[in-house]
Formats: structure tokens, sequence, C-alpha cells
């Protein structure tokens, strides 16, 4: 199923952006997007830029597509417990997929950061023409359906990890730290350049949910339910860098089952 914008919308062809006041940001945001850590690297702590899980800048099919989804925002966050808008969720993927707190400063994205603003340029461009409040119905579908999880505790990471040698490590390594192919670098899994552990990919079923649908790279879809969740067991089982907030996340609710890096710091029962 091939939908119009597979082929990718790239803002610095589009000649109806004629004001660089506005067409400057659009065009950095998506830069910014497809090379953060060179782009952002004051708010970038690892070496993952976006467009490593939004494959073709936001504009794949069950890569966590991200065309026309402006219009959803502000929406209900449950880790936060609060509205929150598309720069908030843009900062949130700065301070956890991007590791922003892993860089030995105390610069944090804000949503008044010019990267985030430019970010939130490009997303915004990317849904033109698209109705507020419309669901697109490409969103949301990076998900293993409800009926199909596993208990956490019954995952095979061991299973996960030979998966991971025979279908995953011909492009991320042996050492999960990614292989450059080509103009594409398949990004590092885990250690100190990956995500962070209160990042939404730190959560197994999350992850699983991405790994189902987006890879392997080069034949998405091609593992089972089972299998990909095994995977994203043996992955989010591997050390990576701390979110500090973490104790701030899901105020006054629950920590869901999967965000497996929060069990230390929730108290146990
Ligand atoms: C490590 C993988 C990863 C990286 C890198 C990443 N994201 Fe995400 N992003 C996700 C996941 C997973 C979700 C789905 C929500 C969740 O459960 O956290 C998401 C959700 C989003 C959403 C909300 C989508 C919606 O439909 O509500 C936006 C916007 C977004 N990301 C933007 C970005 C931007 C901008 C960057 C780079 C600065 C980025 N992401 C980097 C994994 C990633
Ligand atoms: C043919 C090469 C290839 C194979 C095999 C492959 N990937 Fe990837 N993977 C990539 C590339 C390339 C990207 C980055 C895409 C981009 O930047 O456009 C990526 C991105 C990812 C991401 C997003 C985060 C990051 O750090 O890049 C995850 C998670 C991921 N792959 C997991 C897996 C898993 C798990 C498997 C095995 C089931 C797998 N991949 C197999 C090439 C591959």
């Amino acid at each position: 199923m091939v939908t119009a914008w597979q082929v990718p919308l790239d803002p610095t062809k589009d000649k109806t952006l004629t004001d660089p006041k506005l067409a400057e940001p659009i065009k950095w945001g998506y830069r910014i997007f497809i090379d953060t850590p060179h782009e952002a690297p004051r708010l970038t702590g690892g070496k993952v830029s976006c467009i490593n899980c939004h494959l073709n800048a936001g504009q794949r099919e069950r890569s966590l597509a991200l065309v026309g989804i402006a219009g959803m925002f502000p929406e209900f966050n449950n880790r936060a417990q609060r509205l929150i808008s598309l720069p908030d969720r843009i900062v949130d993927c700065f301070l956890r997929s991007e590791n922003a707190t892993g860089r030995g400063t105390d610069e944090l994205p804000t949503t008044g950061s010019k990267e985030v603003l430019a970010v939130n340029a490009y997303l915004a461009w990317l849904s033109r023409g698209y109705a507020m409040g419309a669901n697109p119905g490409w969103r949301n579908k990076n998900a293993i359906a409800p009926d199909k999880l596993t208990p956490v505790a019954k995952l095979d990471a061991r299973k996960g990890e030979g998966l991971y040698a025979e279908r995953c490590a011909s492009c991320h390594g042996a050492d999960g730290q990614g292989v450059q192919i080509g103009d594409k670098k398949a990004g590092p899994l885990w250690g100190p350049d990956s995500w962070n552990d209160g990042a939404g990919a730190a959560r197994v079923y999350t992850l699983a949910g991405i790994i189902r649908y987006a890879m392997p790279y080069l034949s998405p879809g091609s593992l089972t339910d089972e299998e990909a969740q095994d995977i994203a067991a043996f992955i989010n089982a591997k050390p990576r860098p701390a979110y500090p907030f973490k104790a701030r996340d899901y105020p006054g609710a629950k920590v869901p089952a999967d965000a497996v890096y929060y069990r230390a710091e929730t108290a146990p029962q």
C-alpha cells in the first residue's frame, strides 16, 4: 500500500515557501530531523537522529509517521499526566530519545529553544492541509495488538539475543553500536550514544512495536509479534544513559509494566 507521501516531501524543494522568516526554520527543522547530532549539538547527547526512528523524515507508514499529526495537539499525555503541545512533545524527544541530559552541561531544551521551534515548523509544514483534530489513519500504528502482548516477565531475552544476531547484527553490529550502510547509519541500540532510559523506545512494548513494523530495514513486517517482543526485551535489558528526571514521570499514575528501567525508581511493594 503506497500513500502519496511515501515520496519524501522535501521542504527545500517547496516553491511555495517564499517568506524566508518561515522557510528557513522549516528547512533547518528538516535538517535537524535527519542529522540531529550535527545540526542540534546543543541539545543532543547521543548519536541517534530523529529519522533513525521516524523513517523517511517522519514520512513512512508504520515507521512512526508524523505526517498530519500537528492538528492532534494539545493532547493528554499519560507520562506527564497533563495536556501537552506539539513543542512539549518535541522537547521530550530531545530530552529522552536524543538524550539531551547526557551532554554534561545544564542546557536543556525548552519549548522556546530555536531548534525545537525549527522542528516544530517542519512538523507543522508536514501537516499542511490536514484538518485540526482529525486523527490520521497511520498514526499510532507501531503498536502490537494488546491481546498479542506477552507479560514482560515471560519474554525470552535469550531468544531475542539469538534473533538479534541473525536478523539485526549485520547492520546494527554485534556490539549494537550501528554500522554505516551507504548514506544511512543504523543507530546505536544501547550504550552511551543511544536513547536514554526515559525514552519511549526504552519501553519494551513500544520498542517491540517499532521493530515489528519498521525493521529489519529491508524486510519490515517479517518478524512475528513474539519475536519482536523478545528482541525488544533483549535490547532494553542493556545499559543506556539514565534520564535524571524519571521520578517526575507518571505523577500519581501507575508506571506501565513495560517501562522496565523505572523499576529501580518505583518503591517495591
Ligand atoms: C529512539 C527512537 C526515537 C527517536 C530517536 C525519536 N523519536 Fe519521536 N517518537 C518515538 C516513539 C517510540 C514515539 C511514540 C510515542 C511514545 O510512546 O513515546 C515517538 C513520538 C514522537 C512524536 C509524537 C507523534 C504523535 O503522533 O503523537 C513526535 C512529534 C516525535 N516523536 C518527534 C521526534 C523528534 C522531533 C525527534 C528528534 C528530535 C524524535 N522524535 C526522535 C521514538 C523516537
Ligand atoms: C539492512 C540493515 C538493517 C537491518 C538488518 C536492521 N536495521 Fe535497524 N536500522 C537500519 C537503519 C539504516 C536505521 C536508521 C534508519 C534511518 O536513519 O533512516 C535503523 C534504525 C533502527 C532503529 C531506530 C533506532 C536507531 O538507533 O537507529 C531500531 C530500534 C532498529 N533499527 C532496530 C533493529 C532491529 C531490532 C533489527 C533486527 C530485527 C534491525 N534494526 C535490523 C538498518 C537495519
